[in-house]
């Protein structure tokens, strides 16, 4: 049975339903070595802001047996090094991009969305889809823990990047009770839709009891993360069954992307399977529309929110 690969995600329509997740993708066209970047729904690069930032030290991944820790420190060139230098290559590889930004404050975000906005009148910049807002970052300056744990802020960060011409997604943290007030939040502020989820705070300790990362803790990823997203995209689709979800959190199959389709996401995005094999974010993006077929699915955008069988 042939499938229809196409679905939307708020106001946009991407080819198919598999992207790749922030931050395991590299900032631009890297991936573009190991597969044909158009043939994914979209790129979405790793968080930016709006200064060149150092992230944390070395080292700063550790592999565990079903998945992997980081403490990478979202290090970066910054969103206008990335303008001039990444964007024209995602544009030569006819690659849909989805940049994603982060700050230390509401007024970080605000900068980094006035960046944006700029910048978009530039050539190439036609192949940016859309923006989404990585919320799993500390507040520094008004000591607010983390914005995605909190509505108030997140709301607030939302509601400054809406000078960009572009569907906002925010990009939400499963290491809260408080997930579905913040995703009902941050769509009263202008969010088109929400990414779930981001990492799950976790701890390595060698032998010697010292931590194997050198920021100390970090974030948990890959398929022992599976069930967290699972579980976040289910609560937040019953709550708001028309707030359109992208589900990321241990997809290495088209079967695992396949259900967090079902469990009420229009689009999913790959990341830790990505460092096992760069071609991950194509295989499976070829392998759920071979599941889809199976489960008597002739188009990708009717899985979302369906248990059982399609209607072949
Ligand atoms: C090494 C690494 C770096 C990451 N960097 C970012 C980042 O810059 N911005 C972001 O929003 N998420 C970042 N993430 C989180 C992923 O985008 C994704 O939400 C998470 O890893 C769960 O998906 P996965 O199990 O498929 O990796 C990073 C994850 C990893 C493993």
């Amino acid at each position: 049975m042939a499938v229809d690969t196409r679905v939307r995600v708020g106001s946009i329509e991407l080819s198919h339903a598999v992207m790749t997740a922030s931050g395991t993708s590299g900032h631009g066209a890297e991936l573009g070595a190991y597969f044909d970047l158009s043939r994914i729904g979209a790129v979405v690069v790793k968080s930016l802001s709006v200064m060149p930032w150092a992230g944390n030290p070395a080292p700063r991944l550790h592999p565990l047996s079903h998945g992997m820790i980081n403490a990478v420190g979202l290090q970066g060139p910054g969103l206008v090094a990335w303008f001039d230098e990444h964007l024209h290559v995602l544009a030569q590889h006819g690659a849909r991009t989805v940049v994603s930004l982060w700050g230390r404050s509401v007024e970080e975000y605000r900068r980094a969305a006035e960046v944006m906005a700029e910048r978009l009148s530039r050539p190439g910049a036609e192949h940016i889809v859309a923006v989404e807002i990585n919320l799993s970052c500390p507040n520094l300056e008004e000591r607010r823990g983390i914005f995605a744990h909190d509505a108030d802020l997140s709301a607030d960060v939302v509601a400054r990047c809406q000078v960009i011409d572009r569907p906002v997604w925010a990009k939400l943290s499963p290491n809260t009770d408080r997930l579905v007030e913040v995703a009902g939040a941050v769509r009263a502020a202008g969010a088109e839709a929400v990414t779930l989820v981001n990492t799950v705070v976790g701890l390595v300790l060698d032998d010697e009891g010292v931590p194997v990362l050198g920021n100390g803790g970090g974030g948990l990823s890959g398929p022992m993360v599976h069930p967290v997203a699972l579980r976040a995209v289910a609560d937040v689709r019953a709550a708001d069954p028309d707030l359109p979800i992208i589900g990321v959190g241990g997809v290495t199959s088209g079967a695992a992307a396949g259900a967090l389709l079902r469990a009420g996401a229009s689009a999913v995005q790959v990341g830790t399977a990505t460092f096992v094999d760069p071609r991950a974010p194509m295989s499976i993006a070829d392998e759920l529309v071979v599941w889809a077929a199976d489960q008597g699915f002739s188009r990708l955008r009717d899985i979302t929110g369906r248990r059982g069988r399609g209607s072949d």
